[in-house]
């Protein structure tokens, strides 16, 4: 309750995630529209160590607790809040406060998960597979038949586009570093491949057509090289860059090959734009999100959570996401 104390990882000033401290804090108080949410997992991710060095687009005011992708229950909700009720399991994507017991959210932000489902796995619904059903069926309008490219796709994103392009009708094909990984991705339903001659490999699997989508988290080098094997029409969607290298591309590759290059950025649909959009986005983020848990239900899809760390030890849950370990999502624990 508002007042008393609870545990929370605090960035007081922008820093290395190892630098980040687990303290007490004064519980938060609830607002208008809101939900108040006792945490019980929350997702670690890239995205966060950028957040706390001051390097991501948006830069919460200090301090603050770090942390966007949540699953908890659902404690109080201000007066005319409907959307949420006291005891609902609830996941969301939340503007930052995921690293503590608890928070008070927009209860647009929340969405309640049927029984059944398992509420760790839930963390990975909040970001992770909304950014790729935005990315391919929003943005990059992938088709029934057509042939999807997955960068970085066993990472927490990749894996949710590979299982979307699925679900989807598409051809898929996964790239990604290891052999464990590569195993993960074919057990999720795409052709997995290394990024060795990625070139050749791709135009070989496509008989030389080369893929109609690709769908890039990672960035880095070899943009024009990945560039150069979408098939005519055929759109790239910028997911993030993991890689730490943002690619340039020379406008005539486009006009050349009448190719695209488009971003798709998932915090504009859930108030972290430039002007807070999320109330115009809530009727569309819900029939995405009914989708994906009725997917997830008919197990078309199979959120994967590869390690799971108590608050105490968030440092070795984020070294485990930047040692490019992860399989999947990496989450916290947080209560129970
Ligand atoms: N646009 C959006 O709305 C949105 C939403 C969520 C996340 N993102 C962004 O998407 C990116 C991926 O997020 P994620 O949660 O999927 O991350 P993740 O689970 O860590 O996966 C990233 C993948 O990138 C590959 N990679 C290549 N070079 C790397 C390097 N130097 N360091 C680390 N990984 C490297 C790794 O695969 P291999 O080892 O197989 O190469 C890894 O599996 C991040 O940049 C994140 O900020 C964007």
């Amino acid at each position: 309750m508002p007042g008393e104390e609870m545990r929370a990882i605090i960035c007081s000033q922008w820093c290395n995630y190892n630098d980040l401290v687990l303290t007490k804090v004064s519980r938060p108080s609830l607002a208008n529209s809101q939900a108040r949410v006792r945490i019980r997992f929350a997702g670690v991710s890239f995205a966060t160590t950028l957040v706390v060095a001051g390097k991501y687009q948006r830069k919460p005011s200090l301090p603050f607790s770090p942390g966007t992708e949540i699953a908890g229950e659902v404690m109080e909700v201000a007066d005319g809040v409907t959307r949420v009720r006291p005891g609902d399991i609830v996941f969301g994507a939340i503007d930052w406060g995921g690293y503590s017991e608890e928070i008070t959210v927009a209860a647009t932000n929340l969405h309640v998960l049927p029984d059944g489902l398992e509420i760790k796995k839930s963390v990975a619904l909040a970001i992770s597979y909304p950014t790729a059903y935005g990315g391919l069926v929003w943005r990059a309008n992938l088709k029934k038949s057509q042939t999807l490219l997955v960068l970085g796709a066993a990472g927490g994103v990749g894996l949710a586009a590979i299982e979307i392009g699925c679900v989807l009708g598409a051809q898929v094909i996964g790239v990604a570093s290891t052999k464990e990984k590569r195993k993960v991705v074919e057990a999720h339903g795409g052709k997995a491949i290394d990024g060795v001659d990625l070139k050749k490999k791709i135009m070989t699997l496509t008989n030389e057509r080369g893929v109609d989508v690709i769908f890039d988290p990672v960035g880095g080098d070899n943009a024009r090289q990945v560039l150069s094997c979408l098939a005519p029409d055929g759109r790239l969607v910028s997911i993030g860059y993991a890689s730490g290298i943002i690619p340039k591309v020379g406008y005539n590759i486009l006009l050349v090959k009448n190719i695209a290059v488009m971003g798709f950025n998932y915090g504009e649909y859930v108030g972290w734009g430039p002007v807070d959009n999320r109330n115009a986005y809530t009727a569309r983020v819900d029939a995405m999100q009914k989708k994906l848990l009725d997917w997830w239900q008919s197990q078309a899809i199979s959120p994967t959570i590869h390690a799971c760390f108590q608050l105490d030890d968030f440092r070795d849950a984020m070294a485990e996401v930047m040692k490019r370990r992860a399989v999947g999502r990496v989450v916290l624990e947080i209560g129970r």
